[in-house]
């Protein structure tokens, strides 16, 4: 099956508080994005590749990778708008949404990620938590959460794109606002997603400390 890989850099990293877009970051002699572009481009499966980078970026990016990739084009204030303007641009029958600064790939997991797909039409990469996850009732403990029972979810996430294009465009009428995609089509549509298990190396960059585990990682 091959499928359109959409790869998100559109957003501009202010949790690590450095300067620059966190996917511009190099760790071991490659930038964050690099590693996320290189594992797409060399996948047997992936056909296609739509980059998806902000308006500051975009002459960079166009410089650096228009030979690489099929498509680039500018996000959008939110992940949610940045994944719906690389939906419309994807020509293939089966999406890879990609978050790039989780640069840690491992083909196995997409390849079982790419089989799943085929038949749930909506799934995702996710590991189970490792932590006891307690709601809190203001300064004092709540109830603790089953970990048996709670996955933290990764990217990518792989659908039959028309099932998830119908999922956006209805979050979009609603004004309804996600963290990822499958939740919205969980939310929106009569499919119930799948997953995967992933590996807990794939890891977000998300403060400046995930750099350090990272370099360990790569
Ligand atoms: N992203 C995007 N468009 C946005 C926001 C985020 O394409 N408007 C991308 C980011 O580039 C990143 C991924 O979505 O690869 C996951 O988002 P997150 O980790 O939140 O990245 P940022 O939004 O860049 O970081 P922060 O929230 O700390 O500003
Ligand atoms: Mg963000």
């Amino acid at each position: 099956m091959k499928y359109t890989a959409i790869i998100l850099a559109a957003g501009s990293g202010s949790r690590t508080g450095l300067e620059m877009n966190k996917v511009f970051i190099e760790i071991n002699g490659k930038k964050v994005l690099d590693y996320s572009v290189d594992f797409f481009k060399n996948h047997k499966d992936c056909n296609e590749i739509v980059l998806v980078c902000s308006n500051n970026d975009f002459n960079f990016i166009y410089a650096t990778y228009s030979e690489v990739v099929d498509v680039i084009i500018t996000g959008g204030s939110t992940r949610q708008s940045s994944v719906y303007k690389g939906l419309n641009k994807a020509t293939l029958d089966y999406v890879l949404i990609h978050d790039s600064a989780r640069p840690f790939i491992l083909e196995d997991c997409i390849n079982q990620l790419v089989e799943n797909v085929k038949e749930t039409k909506a799934s995702t990469l996710a590991v189970f938590v490792k932590d006891t996850i307690v709601n809190i009732n203001g300064n004092r403990l709540g109830k603790t959460l089953h970990r048996s029972e709670l996955l933290a979810i990764q990217t990518p996430q792989a659908f039959y794109k028309d099932l998830v294009l119908k999922a956006h465009e209805k979050a979009r009428d609603n004004a309804y606002l996600g963290t990822d995609d499958t939740g919205l089509v969980a939310r929106f549509t009569n499919v119930t997603p799948a997953y995967v298990i992933g590996d807990y190396r794939s890891i977000k960059l998300t403060t400046k400390e995930d750099i350090d585990i990272l370099k360990v990682i790569l």
